[in-house]
């Protein structure tokens, strides 16, 4: 019976074009189909039966442990104890399905795959299917999408440089020390750059008020003030069509909102609040208050972290607040606003 299942399988496997490898309970592999072998030998394999009989887990951590001796960092490494845990969590029904997208470096070329992981039973016997899917045309395209994507927001930020340089250098300023905030708070690549372009486009909406109303010195009357106000919902309003793989018109529209509610457009409060919102809030306040301004000098970083304090856990996020105030994040700003803390 157990021999039988096993030729119905190599069979069922061998039509596929994924590479596939069936392990057993223990993560020994049973059996490859031939795509599987395919890539072994056009790839220069030295694992003696396309690693039938031998443990997968074995093999992973051996992989990692050989890509750590070549370079400390070699973040194939990390993918290989990647692929290693999922396999692991499989078999010990953690979890039913693991997916993992890797790069898999070849000479002439960058080529990309999805690792899955699933397990069936059959006849009384577990399997622990592998898959490895070439996947390099969908994340090519991808990239590309995202590149397209980031060249928007360049386009779009330039395009408030040429009307309103004051507010450009602003933004430039809010998605370096977002950029900061963002990593301490541990926030990942992938949160960490919608972050960066969305601080980096965050008043976007300001195209639609009145440069004499942006710059104009002394105190705004109501519905000069309203006007302003304006900028976070239509920067949302501009940017909502396009399909940014990050949140970015939430972040924007999202910006002046308060913790305890008292912000506009929405009067979101706490959790409500996407935190890269809260991150560029506490940014913009930093630096509203640092720069010098068209129309007032710089009030000085002494006054701007005394705003973030007076504010800290009611009108700004705690955590972010308490991240501004570390020596790390202070010696940053030297790097930031180089002109302001030169000596002299
Ligand atoms: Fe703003």
């Amino acid at each position: 019976m157990y021999t039988e299942d096993m030729k119905t399988l190599q069979a069922v496997i061998d039509g596929l074009v994924a590479h596939v490898a069936l392990l057993d309970e223990t993560g020994v592999i049973q059996l490859v189909n031939r795509a599987w072998c395919r890539f072994a030998d056009d790839n220069g394999s030295r694992l003696s039966d396309y690693g039938v009989g031998s443990n997968y887990l074995h093999l992973l951590s051996g992989a990692a442990q050989n890509a750590l001796a070549a370079s400390k960092a070699d973040p194939d490494a990390g993918f290989a104890i990647a692929a290693r845990d999922g396999i692991y969590a499989v078999i010990q029904q953690d979890t039913e399905r693991f997916q993992l997208t890797y790069p898999c470096h070849a000479p002439h070329e960058q080529r990309w795959f999805l690792l899955t992981v699933s397990r069936f039973d059959l006849h009384e016997h577990s399997y622990i299917m592998v898959t490895h899917e070439n996947v390099t045309t969908l994340k090519q395209s991808e990239q590309v999408i995202r590149e397209a994507l980031v060249g928007t927001v360049s386009a779009l930020s330039d395009m408030s440089e040429i009307r309103d340089p004051y507010t450009a250098g602003h933004q430039q300023n809010v998605a370096a020390l977002a950029r900061e905030i963002g990593h301490s708070m541990g926030l990942d690549h992938n949160e960490l750059e919608g972050l960066v372009l969305a601080a980096s486009i965050h008043d976007i909406g300001k195209i639609a008020v009145p440069a004499e109303i942006l710059t104009r010195p002394g105190r705004l009357g109501e519905l000069e003030l309203r006007m302003i106000q304006r900028h976070s919902q239509l920067g949302f309003d501009i940017i909502a069509s396009i399909p940014f793989p990050w949140p970015l018109a939430e972040i924007i529209q999202q910006h002046h909102e308060r913790l305890d509610g008292s912000g506009y457009p929405r009067g979101l409060s706490g959790d409500q609040i996407r935190i890269e919102a809260q991150i560029i809030a506490v940014a913009d306040v930093l630096d509203a208050m640092i720069s010098h301004r068209p129309y007032r000098p710089g009030l000085g970083a002494g006054a701007a972290f005394a705003e973030l304090q007076a504010g800290r856990g009611r009108s700004y996020n705690t955590a972010i607040v308490d991240i501004c105030s570390t020596d790390t994040f202070q010696a940053h700003l030297t790097t930031i606003y180089p002109r302001l803390f030169s000596a002299g």
